[in-house]
């Protein structure tokens, strides 16, 4: 039996979680003018994703262990060919979703994320881990760059950029989700708009809140 690429990862899986609980400490700094009503008044605007974002260049912002697993487990079983990402930061969860695609023997992971050396340390990452060939990594706002051409058929959808922009990343792939295809939404509870729309029965989604901050979402028609 074939070692799973997820297994393989571990190594640097477990360098860049560590490096993500050290950058807590980079994440509070950047925010010591900021009371916390108004860093989360930043994280559920429109408009201020952009400074928001730019004080927390620094710092990978990866989904947690747990979510990463699920992330390989639902590409894995529902055997995912192309996925597309919002939110790409250091790659940590990329590279959960793209050990998948190798391991369903292979696919296209497009990725989305606007902050230049982030986009470097993802690239880097992924490289480090064998898994480059199969990501595109689109660098400019995800609401230009995942406005124009998407595979025809999307297996899989992460949610991990602004909050603010869920419903407007929705509407960028809603077209082109397959009946059965997932959606991951991380720290959906600050995009209360997206959780109404996936909720909302005739909508043609099924939605469920899914351990501590994860909305787990399928495409039903
Ligand atoms: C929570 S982090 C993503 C973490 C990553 N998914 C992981 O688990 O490793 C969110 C990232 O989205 C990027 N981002 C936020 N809004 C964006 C937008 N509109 N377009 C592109 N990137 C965006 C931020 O710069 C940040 O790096």
């Amino acid at each position: 039996m074939t070692t799973p690429t997820i297994t393989s990862l571990a190594p640097l899986l477990d360098r860049l979680f560590d490096q993500d609980e050290t950058a807590r400490d980079v994440m509070r700094a950047a925010f010591t003018d900021v009371t916390d009503a108004d860093r989360v008044r930043m994280m559920r605007s429109k408009t201020g994703y952009r400074d928001l974002y730019a004080r927390l260049k620094d710092a990978p912002l990866a989904v947690s262990r747990e979510t990463g697993h699920l992330l390989y487990m639902l590409a894995r079983s529902s055997r995912a060919k192309a996925i597309v990402e919002f939110g790409t930061s250091f790659g940590i969860s990329t590279l959960h979703l793209a050990a998948a695609l190798r391991d369903n023997g292979g696919g296209r992971l497009i990725t989305s994320e606007f902050e230049p050396s982030k986009a470097a340390r993802a690239r880097e990452n992924l490289s480090a881990g064998g898994l480059i060939d199969l990501v595109e990594i689109r660098e400019g706002d995800a609401l230009e760059t995942l406005s124009a051409d998407l595979p025809d058929q999307i297996d899989l959808v992460l949610l991990d950029g602004a909050k603010a922009l869920y419903p407007d990343i929705l509407d960028l792939v809603e077209d082109r989700l397959k009946p059965g295809a997932i959606i991951v939404a991380d720290n959906a509870d600050h995009s209360p708009e997206y959780l109404a729309r996936v909720r909302k029965p005739g909508n043609g989604y099924m939605s469920t809140p899914f351990a501590e901050d994860v909305e787990l979402t399928v495409r039903i028609h």
